[in-house]
């Protein structure tokens, strides 16, 4: 199934953009063209999935499995076994220098990404980073100037940009079919049981051992709902979107140190205000739903199952088809100028500068007493919010925020103005 690894000195043709460094460690076809060497960072937990992603292009002799890298033993997953070729590591670090990748997906906590990735960047590696890319606009920064410095390239796992649902969407704004976007919102109700919090030592923390991490409902796994809104602003604005004032209401129905109910307005400078408004304490599930409104008309996707609604549909339809961000990695490395990444670093800017602000709130606000129910128990035990899809499904459809919609347990917003502070 798999070539071998050739020893270094085999000489294999190296991609287009590869520095010389990696030229000795590509993986010769045959045909005259590499097949990109890939290493997973972090292979257990979401890893798991890139394992799944990658093994049928390994199988097909699209890229080359070369090394799986955990602080912990690798998990048994059975779509996906470990080629009998690629190594195992406990050390990126020790898995660079021995494998010399082309590829490394890093799929590790949050707070870990910035340090891996850099070393990756000058092992002369392109990423495939797992969202959220980093955690701060600092942080950003440095890696947007190691990838600039190293000429390599970093898609960020932000895999509902490659839908091609949200293209139709995109494409029906640029035409001027919801005539002009007044307003973007998103909502989703998910349920998370207490054994979620516990599911690793970064989740409902804010911080780690000093250094922030900050899973929560907005940056970690309703992320996807905040940039698919992010980049139907881009289109109504035709640029990267550049947000000029977040305004923030957090809370929480357990004591985590991260939201899990929250509503956020991003303001975007030159276009329609983002109204965000997500749970893990929901009633009724909601899947996620990106609501454009226009003076023209409104359209509907949800984006987890790319169900869209345009203006004049009777009723929602699925339009299938997603391009896969290590797919469309590995063209964008064969064909740098011709395969634009669907996620590059830069384009998930304005999420940096929505999670620093996360970042920065006060704790959340506790909701409990009469305004939760509680079922279940130990790590089932579930806490859900009265009324709360309503809300939030308000929020979104209005562009405000829970209070300024007189819901009685909502408190102020944190407003930050960003042009001011991180020009
Ligand atoms: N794109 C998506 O839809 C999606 C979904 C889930 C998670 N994620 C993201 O994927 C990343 C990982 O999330 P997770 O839930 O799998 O986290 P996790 O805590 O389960 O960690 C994943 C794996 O990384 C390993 N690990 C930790 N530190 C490491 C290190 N320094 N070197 C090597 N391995 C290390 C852990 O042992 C674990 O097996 C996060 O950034 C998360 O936000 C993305």
């Amino acid at each position: 199934m798999t070539a071998p690894v050739p020893p270094a000195a085999a000489g294999g043709l190296a991609a287009q953009d590869a520095p010389a460094t990696r030229d000795a460690t590509a993986t010769p076809t045959g045909t005259g063209v590499a097949v990109p060497r890939v290493a997973i960072v972090g292979a257990n937990g979401h890893g798991r999935w890139h394992r799944r992603t990658v093994a049928p292009l390994h199988a097909a002799g699209r890229l080359q499995l070369v090394a799986l890298v955990d602080v912990r033993p690798i998990e048994d997953e059975p779509a996906a076994p470990v080629p009998a070729e690629a190594t195992v590591h406990t050390d990126h670090r020790e898995m660079l220098a021995a494998t010399r990748p082309d590829v490394v997906i890093v799929c590790t906590p949050p707070h870990t990404h910035l340090p891996i990735a850099l070393d990756a960047l000058a092992a002369g590696a392109d990423l495939l980073l797992e969202k959220p890319p980093v955690l701060s606009t600092a942080e950003h920064r440095t890696l947007a100037g190691a990838l600039t410095a190293t000429g390599r390239a970093c898609q960020v796992g932000f895999q509902a940009l490659g839908s091609a649902a949200l293209a139709q969407l995109s494409a029906a704004v640029g035409q001027g079919r919801l005539g002009t976007v007044t307003g973007i919102g998103t909502v989703a109700a998910w349920q998370r049981p207490d054994g979620y919090f516990a599911r690793s030592p970064w989740a409902g923390r804010r911080t780690l051992h000093g250094r922030p991490v900050l899973d929560g409902a907005l940056v970690n796994p309703l992320a996807h709902a905040v940039m698919q809104c992010l980049a139907v602003a881009e289109t109504v604005t035709g640029a990267p979107v550049r947000p000029s004032e977040i305004e923030l209401e957090r809370y929480r129905v357990r004591p985590i140190e991260v939201d899990d109910t929250a509503a956020l307005r991003i303001v975007v400078a030159g276009g329609p205000p983002i109204v965000v408004a997500v749970t893990l304490a929901g009633e009724d599930f909601v899947a996620g739903e990106v609501i454009v409104t226009g003076t023209a008309g409104r359209a509907v996707l949800e984006y987890p199952t790319d169900r869209l609604l345009l203006p004049g549909d009777p009723q929602p339809r699925v339009v299938p088809g997603r391009r896969g961000l290590l797919e469309n990695l590995l063209a964008h490395r064969a064909d740098p100028a011709g395969t634009p990444l669907i996620a590059p670093l830069a384009r998930t800017a304005p999420f940096t500068a929505v999670l620093e602000q996360v970042q920065r709130a006060p704790e959340p606000t506790m909701l409990g007493g009469d305004l939760v129910t509680v079922t279940g128990s130990g790590p089932e035990r579930a806490v859900t919010v009265r009324g709360i899809n309503a809300v939030l499904r308000r929020a979104a459809e209005q562009g405000a925020l829970l209070s300024e919609l007189a819901v009685p347990w909502a408190v102020p917003p944190v407003r930050t103005a960003l042009a001011a502070q991180d020009d």
